[in-house]
């Protein structure tokens, strides 16, 4: 017994870091585990330099002593120059920095330059910036060099992000609840605050700055006027104080009727001047608590909630009452363009865009029109937001969706990075001009915006792996380098992602990164394949309701986008139909416009097409549906059979967390197959393609499945 004692004893202080690992790989420390790098692979750093003392500059040398310690399985701390030091700072912080005057002008406001040079005729590396931010992000790239064990010599690097505002929209209640949230409750105690800061909001803003992520909306889209409450107000100034070191600001969702509910007042008209007052007010009060408040962000006349068309005024209205209020302190509003209003029976795909686009021009210049990527919901596959390239005089915000509420919540893998690239690289033609892609529009590059904005709707709850399984990390992960450079490429950053979060084994990296590329297409392929859209049940959008047909409003049903009878399937979307088609640039139309020639994977997205239409594949078009559901669902078994494969690379904690999800996911994706199969061929009236096996229950047993307790609704 006591030779037992000994020996583990010895091992714990033999292997203290693996020790801690091994608690540890649960996923909490998500992609900044910083485990010790394998034999072979040189960390050339021996100290820290580090002579300023800000909040960020003493944050950004926390991380690089924990990062550099972790990483090498020795103390680094800090020190003076020494043979391989690391300094790091501003020309203003560090009489270092200041000496060797590296060149920042490509490192901007945000950014930073790493280079290996000689001081004192001792080689070193310095991280510098311009501002302290920049010293942050920068440490942060320099990890990631390491744990993606890059080489550390000859470093002569300058990055910048290339757009301004890098937000999460939390759509947390303030009960606790996340609408859309599979991860557990809010990680907002509101209750507790401001008293109470939990060492989590720490290791948020961590993780967030680690991308570059400068902004975080922290409560519901639907949001309450009592978030503007003087008591909620220093709520919010708790975290904003916890935050700042990390260059992040806080914003917050306002409720158009605040002025009534909070205020009192009789109307909350933003051309009334007792109301523009009551928010110059309360825009006041919030900036004396946080001086560097971010703005609001604002859902108006859209699903129920309140806005200027309240009182016959348009969204410019609403907005740029707000922006008076916020100008002066450097504030700026968020407007959200998902806009579809009970009034209007019209194609919902086309409703943004005929309420925004004449307001082009009339918005304040601290307004941003915040636009989703596709104009429906975040379907599993969605062309570009027509209002994308349209509104060359207002600045637009990409509103990505990160949690998973349409591709399966958090048990399917689906690795949306793939998504946003291909949102962000669909060509605008804006002003005819072939190359005018998404990415540009967002990054102000066409019409020389300066103030810039990207969103993502967060995936962040309780959870102790924070997005509820290891891989929706990724889809956080990808959201902020994307939002820090639109235009980089989603496989290079699930690459990233793969390594620094489970291992630098090749053997690992290749199989998983191929599989995070292709699972998006897979999700597509057995919820919505075709360019199929909006099928899924009531309310909680869990699992499949393509015959739902009982909705109060005519948009809300599937069978209105399906449009599925005996003789065919799709949405007609051009000149025949509802024209939607016309809102978008003749070149980009151009694509969608011939059935024949166009990417099928929109198909009945624009198209009502006939189930004997012969597709490219030379099939008719009810086999090609049928075939691509099947396809969907046979993939979900490959990928958990890859997965099954990789147990070798991977800490059982997480490969069996994976493993469980990949599992529900094959049995989902069948669900959702054989019940689509089974409706679709209840309509069409038509065989199967030989050798493809019936739903294995009827429609009506799919039709009777009720999910009372869906998350997230
Ligand atoms: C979707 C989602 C809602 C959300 C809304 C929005 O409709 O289902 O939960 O409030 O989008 O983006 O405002």
């Amino acid at each position: 017994m006591l030779r037992w004692i000994v020996a583990v004893c010895a091992l714990m202080l033999a292997l203290p870091l693996s020790v801690s690992s091994a608690r540890a790989e649960d996923g909490y420390d998500l992609w900044l585990r910083y485990r010790p790098v394998e034999a072979g692979y040189t960390i050339p750093a021996t100290s820290i330099v580090s002579e300023g003392s800000t909040p960020t500059l003493t944050a950004a040398a926390e991380e690089l002593k924990r990062g550099l310690t972790g990483l090498s399985g020795k103390a680094i701390d800090t020190g003076t120059v020494s043979d391989n030091a690391i300094i790091i700072g501003t020309p203003s912080s560090s009489a270092s920095i200041a000496i060797l005057n590296p060149d920042l002008t490509k490192a901007g406001e945000e950014g930073y330059v790493i280079r290996t040079t000689r001081l004192n005729d001792k080689p070193v590396t310095i991280i510098a910036a311009n501002r302290d931010i920049g010293v942050l992000y920068g440490v942060f790239e320099y990890l990631r060099l390491i744990q993606t064990r890059q080489p550390l010599t000859n470093l002569n690097i300058a990055d910048t992000p290339k757009v301004k505002l890098r937000v999460l929209n939390h759509w947390d209640n303030l009960d606790g609840s996340v609408e859309r949230g599979y991860s557990g409750t809010t990680i907002w105690d509101w209750w507790k605050l401001p008293d109470v800061r939990h060492p989590r909001y720490t290791d948020y803003a961590r993780a967030n700055a680690s991308l570059g992520i400068n902004g975080t909306v922290l409560n519901n889209v639907n949001s309450k006027a009592v978030s503007l409450s003087p008591a909620y107000i220093q709520k919010t100034a708790a975290l904003a104080d916890v935050f700042r070191p990390y260059g992040i600001k806080v914003y917050l969702s306002a409720r158009f009727s605040a002025p009534i509910e909070e205020g009192g007042l009789k109307t909350a008209d933003p051309l009334d001047p007792a109301v523009r007052a009551w928010w110059k007010a309360k825009v006041d009060e919030i900036y004396a608590a946080i001086p560097d408040f971010g703005g609001f962000l604002v859902k108006a006349n859209s699903e129920g909630q309140p806005g200027p068309q309240d009182y016959k005024r348009n969204h410019a209205d609403g907005a740029n009452m707000l922006a008076e209020a916020l100008k002066p302190h450097g504030g700026v509003v968020m407007w959200r363009a998902f806009v579809y209003s009970h009034e209007k029976p019209d194609d919902r795909h086309k409703q943004a865009y005929d309420e925004f686009k004449a307001l082009d021009g009339q918005f304040a210049d601290n307004v941003l029109v915040q636009v989703k990527n596709g104009a429906i919901d975040f379907q599993p596959r969605e062309p570009f937001h027509p209002l994308f390239g349209a509104m060359p005089k207002t600045p637009l915000m990409m509103e990505f969706q990160i949690t998973k509420e349409y591709l399966g919540f958090s048990t399917h893998l689906a690795y949306l990075g793939q998504y946003y690239e291909e949102t962000l690289k669909a060509d605008t033609f804006a002003k005819g001009k072939t190359g005018n892609t998404v990415a540009k529009v967002v990054e102000g590059a066409i019409d020389g915006h300066t103030l810039t904005g990207i969103a993502g709707v967060a995936n962040i709850g309780m959870d102790r792996n924070w997005s509820g399984s290891d891989f929706d990390q990724a889809n956080w992960y990808a959201f902020g380098r994307l939002a820090w450079n639109p235009q980089a490429s989603s496989r290079a950053i699930a690459d990233d992602w793969a390594r620094m979060t489970f291992s630098n084994d090749p053997a690992f990296v290749a199989p998983v990164v191929d599989m995070m590329m292709t699972s998006r297409e897979t999700v597509a392929d057995y919820m919505t394949p075709l360019g199929l859209h909006h099928l899924m049940d009531t309310g909680h959008h869990y699992g499949p309701g393509p015959w739902v047909d009982n909705l109060e409003r005519a948009d809300w049903n599937p069978v209105y986008y399906h449009k599925a009878d005996i003789n065919g399937i799709g949405f007609d979307r051009m000149k025949t139909g509802s024209n939607a088609i016309s809102q978008y640039t003749p070149k980009a139309a151009k694509a969608w416009a011939n059935p024949k020639t166009m990417d099928e994977r929109y198909l009945l997205w624009f198209h009502h097409v006939p189930w004997d239409y012969k597709v490219k594949s030379g099939r008719s078009l009810w086999d090609e549906v049928v075939i691509t559901y099947s396809k969907g669902a046979a993939d979900t078994t490959a990928m958990r059979n890859r997965w099954a494969s990789l147990k070798p690379y991977v800490d059982a904690e997480r490969f069996d967390a994976v493993a469980t999800n990949l599992m529900i996911q094959e049995r989902e994706a069948k669900w959702w197959r054989d019940a689509s199969v089974a409706y679709f061929q209840s309509v069409s009236k038509r065989p199967l393609p030989e050798g493809y096996a019936p739903p294995e229950k009827t429609l009506d047993y799919y039709r009777s499945l009720k999910f009372p307790y869906a998350p997230g609704n």
